[in-house]
């Protein structure tokens, strides 16, 4: 009984104007974020399995005109390279084209007796999904590593640019996922969780840097997409978790540098909740949204876009089967 999806449906409606009935004016992409295949305590794979069948659902409804699904970071739990293939072959099961975000979690690889020398996730996720990110219509995604000062080693910045309908929706997708590692005195293996600007050659505030200067070329709506979000909750230290002030405000000066461009904001992950909020106190209108975890919510957030504009006029969330509503029905049998 529990097992069909409940469609939680609260509808954001960003534009005053609102989308008419002329559906062939919009188009709409998927959000997909934290699968962590690989959590063997979640039942990663079977939620994420069920999110493809009801995006592909999605999908076959023609006046959807679904057109893309990115995911937004932590595909994998570990960095496994059977993890990384066991969420390629799920997802590669979408009828539509999808774009994979790299995450904290696919940074490092370790499983439980062992650790990776060195965090290469970034190279394994760029060699799972070199089809995708190798298409012509992916714009200036990096050829290899470069030296990362910040934590002295190789690493492969998983960004990379697509422009979708005659240029008038730019998507610009970022890896700032630290690769300091975890605190291993207190038993974490892995990458911190965190974000770094990454401000040199190659890194990545200087990619972000010149595809603002090439987009400011042409009009079109700009949509990050990330992992961490820019601005953490008040109850989780940023510093430790996603951005930390001084890095968030280093970003917001230089959004805010190119006055011309039209920014829809930014749509991440990682703490595994929906938010909707603002990240930069100074850009009132940068909205900040949150897909919580497909792992544990079955989440997916579908968003409405002019198709002439770029404009996003409506994010709606779907609830995939809620554990806990499972649980609670378990536990009354
Ligand atoms: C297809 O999508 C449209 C627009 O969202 C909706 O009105 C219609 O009911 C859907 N059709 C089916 C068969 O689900
Ligand atoms: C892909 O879809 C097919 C048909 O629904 C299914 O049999 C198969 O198990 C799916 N593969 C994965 C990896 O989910
Ligand atoms: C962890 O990975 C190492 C290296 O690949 C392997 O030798 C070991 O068997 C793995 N351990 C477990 C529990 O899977
Ligand atoms: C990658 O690109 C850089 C500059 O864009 C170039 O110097 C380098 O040779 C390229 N590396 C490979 C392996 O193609
Ligand atoms: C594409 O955009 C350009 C201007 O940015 C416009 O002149 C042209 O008509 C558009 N083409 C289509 C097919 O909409
Ligand atoms: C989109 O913009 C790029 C430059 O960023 C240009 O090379 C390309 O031709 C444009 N595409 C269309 C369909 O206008």
């Amino acid at each position: 009984m529990l097992r069909y999806i409940i469609l939680f449906s609260f509808v954001l409606c960003l534009d005053k104007a609102h989308a008419t009935s002329q559906t062939t004016d919009f188009y709409t992409f998927a959000l997909l974020s934290d699968i962590h295949i690989g959590d063997t305590g979640a039942n990663a794979l079977g939620r994420a399995r069920s999110a493809v069948t009801k995006i592909n659902q999605l999908a076959a409804n023609v006046s959807t005109n679904l057109q893309a699904v990115f995911i937004t970071g932590d595909l994998t739990n570990t960095a496994l390279p059977s993890q990384f293939e066991t969420v390629r072959d799920v997802l590669n099961n979408l009828t539509v084209p999808y774009y994979p975000i790299i995450g904290n979690h696919d940074q490092w690889l370790y499983n439980s007796t062992w650790e990776d020398q060195a965090p290469v996730g970034d190279q394994l996720f760029a060699e799972t999904f070199n089809r995708i990110l190798n298409q012509p219509n992916i714009i200036n995604y990096p050829n290899g590593t470069v030296w990362n000062p910040v934590h002295s080693c190789q690493s492969w910045f998983q960004n990379y640019r697509i422009q979708l309908h005659n240029n008038s929706s730019s998507f610009i997708a970022l890896d700032w996922n630290s690769r300091h590692h975890a605190a291993a005195s207190l038993g974490y293996k892995g990458s911190m969780p965190g974000a770094d600007l990454y401000d040199f050659n190659g890194g990545t505030f200087s990619w972000l840097e010149e595809q603002l200067k090439q987009l400011e070329k042409q009009p079109s709506t700009i949509v990050l997409l990330q992992h961490q979000p820019f601005r953490a909750p008040f109850y989780i230290p940023g510093e430790i978790y996603a951005f930390g002030e001084s890095k968030r405000l280093r970003i917001e000066h230089l959004l805010r540098q190119f006055t011309s461009l039209n920014y829809f904001g930014v749509f991440a992950g990682h703490f595994h909740m929906w938010s909707d909020g603002k990240a930069f106190d100074d850009m009132p209108k940068f909205r900040q949204f949150e897909t919580d975890a497909c792992k544990v919510a079955q989440a997916i957030a579908l968003v409405t876009a002019n198709i002439k504009t770029g404009e996003i006029v409506k994010i709606e969330k779907m609830y995939g089967d809620e554990p806990t509503l499972q649980k609670r029905f378990t536990d009354n049998t």
